[in-house]
């Protein structure tokens, strides 16, 4: 893992309150899809770092890109950033999407909601250098109020279905309507987004008997293991607790969806 500053390459507003960053970093080099950074923030007063995923990765050029949403103090003061400017950051964290498995026939279906879409680009741009062929990606949004953001970059990597809320773009409805409606078949889901969402995605693998993982971006404090602050109830006896939790920040933040209680 490597601690250091990061320098801002490109700062831009993807949508209201939504936000992308490209970072000149090293950890650019060993980072995976599914992985995230801790990212302090200049002020004194907020010590503990933000955790936000990895949204995509240019190794060669030693970047990385972040997209959030504007939330709080931290995620605002990152919004600010003007090219040339430099954060103190952490990482790569965190397990990442299990990739290895697949071939290039299997096929593919990415389910993001809202700012959970973020790190599936990053996995969508791998797996196309990989030759997936077949790799579908739902993405969920409000509606008109929010912006469809990300979703052009998607095309570039997979066939993109929209969900929003108020039905003005894609299906009315959630990610899982939307895979109903179009009829999409898979071999395999990568998840992220609201927990409501990643559990009728849980409930839709186990009706479609594919396997599904989902990526869990809840509260974190350390981000390195040792506060217990982020459990999950998980299947598996954690060797640190000794009870059946995982912590999202080391042994996840993904997991398989019918390890973990959602
Ligand atoms: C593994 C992981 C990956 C993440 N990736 C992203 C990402 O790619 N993009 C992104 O926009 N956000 C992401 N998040 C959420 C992000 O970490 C928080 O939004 C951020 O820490 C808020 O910091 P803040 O100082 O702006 O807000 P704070 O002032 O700390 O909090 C403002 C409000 O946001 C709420 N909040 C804080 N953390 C979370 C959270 N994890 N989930 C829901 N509400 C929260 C607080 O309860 C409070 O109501 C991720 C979280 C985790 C654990
Ligand atoms: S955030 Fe402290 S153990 Fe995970």
């Amino acid at each position: 893992m490597i601690q250091g500053l990061a320098v801002v390459k490109k700062s831009e507003r993807l949508a209201d309150g939504i936000y992308s960053i490209w970072l000149d970093t090293e950890i650019a080099k060993t980072a995976m899809p599914g992985q995230f950074v801790m990212v302090n923030t200049h002020s004194d007063a907020h010590l503990l770092g933000r955790p936000i995923s990895i949204s995509d990765i240019r190794k060669e050029a030693g970047q990385i890109r972040l997209v959030f949403r504007v939330v709080g103090y931290g995620s605002r003061e990152l919004s600010e950033a003007k090219v040339g400017d430099s954060f103190e950051l952490m990482g790569p964290m965190g397990n990442g999407f299990p990739v290895d498995k697949l071939s290039p026939e299997t096929k593919v279906l990415l389910m993001g909601g809202g700012i959970g879409a973020p790190p599936l680009l990053g996995l969508a741009n791998k797996l196309k250098k990989y030759g997936v062929e077949q790799v579908s990606a739902v993405l969920g949004y409000r509606g008109e109020t929010g912006g469809l953001f990300l979703a052009e970059d998607f095309k570039k990597f997979a066939n993109v279905y929209i969900a929003t809320d108020d039905g003005s773009s894609g299906t009315h409805g959630t990610v899982v309507d939307a895979v109903r409606e179009n009829d999409i078949q898979a071999d395999i889901i990568f998840a992220c987004g609201p927990m409501p969402m990643l559990s009728a995605i849980k409930k839709l693998a186990a009706e479609k008997g594919i396997s599904a993982y989902i990526s869990l971006e809840e509260r974190m404090a350390c981000g390195v293991g040792a506060c217990l602050g982020c459990v999950v109830k998980t299947k598996k006896v954690d060797g640190h607790s000794h009870v059946n939790n995982s912590r999202i920040c080391t042994e996840g933040p993904v997991f398989e969806a019918e390890e973990v209680e959602i």
